[in-house]
């Protein structure tokens, strides 16, 4: 098992039946945020994210664009899903394909051991079932259809008639384990994070588990099943999977990063939280393996109050935000604005507002004035701060309040909170200025002291917040890093991790500092939406 320095933390993988819009790049931001704050704290740390390739929803899109689904996985892979990660700077550790040969050799021998054991018989199903959700529904989950569905039962995601099915599957005796996933809520109360997503499935698993159907025969787009090739595996069984067949789990030698890594921390939508927290750790309680860390369901993006989606053809790509706005402003908005576990809208008017108060005016424009300053007053060197007052400290105070408070946020995956605990450092730096006046200052040479003390104290700011904010905004952090001139990347551990960010006095006077751009520029152009 991994030790209580391992952090590892996963995405969902995506279906690559269309192109991400921006609710799926929000999933993968979150979680590339919590890793870089974790890397950054000094834990060993491995972030995954990934695709999920089977079912018969890839399958369907493949037929009607005219090509193999494989090809068709191939495509949005190379042309979509791995170039996203560079649009919004992910700094994934792997990328798992459910094609994968090391995924599928996984999922047959997870399941040969599930069935050795006595826990996969073979019956019949008939039910309901969305493709959009790849899920089996009871009547009870559907609603009335509205528009062209009139009078047909629909799924309340998917707003589409789900179909029925009839067949021959193999089924996991998923029923055997409602009391021992019980005992995991109670015993592990953050197991399933926000406290409303957890009261809802503590809820469901209640009222009684089903065993699951696993495998499908009217199709062949899949796993085999091993002992049975007439069968593929249930998509959602299979994906569940790549969690751990991307650690090289070994049914035979669990070893390597297995060992250092697992059990990992989940985000996923809400949407997906019942796969996450009852399937998947009844799967592993079955295998005889250690569950999850937690799983984490953040909210939706939201359109006119509906989950955004391609389907409906609300989707937004994320290179119209970040060809205008950058990546950063991207990661930023989407964590600020929402609070991480709730629903949320996004707007251009709102976006374009952020930007402009909070990353160009707080906070780019403080770094700027403090660099020029720096170059006017001081020849760019960093001075020798002079006897500190009352105001000094009160900087010193917040830097390690703000310190405090976003680790016990990040701790909790409130990654907002932690970013508006870290903002405090912009507001009370900018407020500091405005009263300290270094401008006037320096017109005085009798105040040539007060002056150096008052350019070493906003400086020293900035490199707490570059430290700090890098996670969050990587490139502009690295930037101004870069501007203070400190050696070594930033995110390097060492003196620069995040638990030491508030020890004061880490920027030696007498550093070079170097001409710093705008962090974030003027936007010219207006998105086009
Ligand atoms: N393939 C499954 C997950 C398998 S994990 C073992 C899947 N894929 S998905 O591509 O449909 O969705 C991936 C993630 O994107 C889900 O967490 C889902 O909640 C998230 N989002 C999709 N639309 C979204 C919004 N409009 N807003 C926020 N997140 C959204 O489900």
């Amino acid at each position: 098992m991994a030790s209580g320095d391992s952090f590892s933390i996963t995405t969902p993988i995506f279906y690559v039946n269309d192109a991400p819009h921006i609710g799926h790049a929000y999933t993968e931001v979150a979680a590339d945020v919590l890793a870089r704050w974790n890397r950054q704290s000094g834990r060993d740390t491995w972030s995954l994210t990934g695709t999920d390739e089977h079912g018969q929803k890839i399958l369907r899109t493949a037929v009607a664009n005219g090509v193999t689904p494989k090809e068709w996985a191939d495509k949005l892979v190379a042309e979509a899903w791995v170039p996203l990660l560079q649009t919004i700077d992910i700094a994934n550790d792997d990328f798992i394909r459910t094609t994968e040969q090391r995924h599928e050799s996984v999922v047959q021998a997870f399941l040969q051991k599930l069935y050795d054991a006595g826990l996969i018989y073979d019956g019949e199903y008939e039910g309901y079932y969305c493709v959009g959700c790849e899920e089996y529904k009871q009547q009870s989950d559907l609603v009335d259809g509205t528009g062209e569905f009139a009078g047909q039962l629909v799924c309340p995601i998917h707003g589409r008639p789900v179909e029925v099915l009839k067949e021959k599957n193999y089924f996991f005796r998923m029923s055997q384990f409602q009391q021992r996933l019980l005992d995991l809520y109670e015993a592990q109360p953050d197991f399933i994070q926000p406290d409303s997503v957890r009261n809802e499935i503590v809820s469901f698993v209640r009222r009684g588990l089903d065993d699951l159907s696993i495998s499908r025969q009217s199709f062949d787009w899949g796993v085999r099943v091993p002992w049975d090739d007439s069968h593929v595996v249930y998509v959602w069984f299979d994906a569940l999977l790549n969690y751990i067949s991307a650690l090289g789990y070994d049914p035979e030698a669990a070893d390597g990063l297995f060992e250092r890594f697992w059990p990992s921390n989940h985000i996923v939508g809400k949407d997906i939280a019942r796969f996450h927290a009852v399937i998947w750790p009844a799967m592993l309680m079955a295998a005889e393996l250690p569950v999850p860390r937690r799983v984490f369901a953040h909210g939706w993006l939201l359109v006119g109050g509906e989950k955004m989606s391609k389907s409906k053809l609300t989707g937004i790509a994320p290179a119209q935000i970040t060809d205008v706005f950058g990546s950063d402003a991207f990661r930023y908005y989407f964590l600020r604005a929402i609070s991480f576990g709730q629903d949320g809208s996004f707007s251009w008017e709102d976006l374009s507002a952020r930007y402009q108060a909070e990353l160009a005016n707080g906070f780019g424009n403080l770094a700027s004035r403090v660099i020029a300053m720096t170059a006017k007053y001081c020849d760019g060197v960093v001075p020798e701060s002079g006897p500190v007052t009352e105001a000094e400290l009160a900087v010193q105070a917040t830097v390690r309040d703000a310190l405090r408070d976003a680790s016990a946020a990040m701790e909790r995956f409130a990654i907002h909170e932690a970013i508006a605990a870290v903002w405090r450092i912009v507001e009370h730096l900018n407020g500091y200025l405005t009263e300290q006046e270094p401008w006037k200052v320096a017109k005085d040479e009798a105040q040539a002291d007060r002056l150096r003390t008052i350019l070493s104290t906003a400086l020293e700011g900035l490199r707490a917040l570059a430290v700090l904010l890098s996670p969050v905004l990587p490139k502009a952090a690295q930037k101004l890093w870069t501007a203070l001139g400190v050696e070594g990347a930033l995110g390097a551990l060492g003196e620069q991790s995040i638990p030491t960010a508030a020890q004061w006095g880490q920027l030696p006077a007498g550093t070079r500092t170097v001409a710093l751009e705008p962090l974030f520029p003027r936007i010219e152009q207006e998105p086009v939406a």
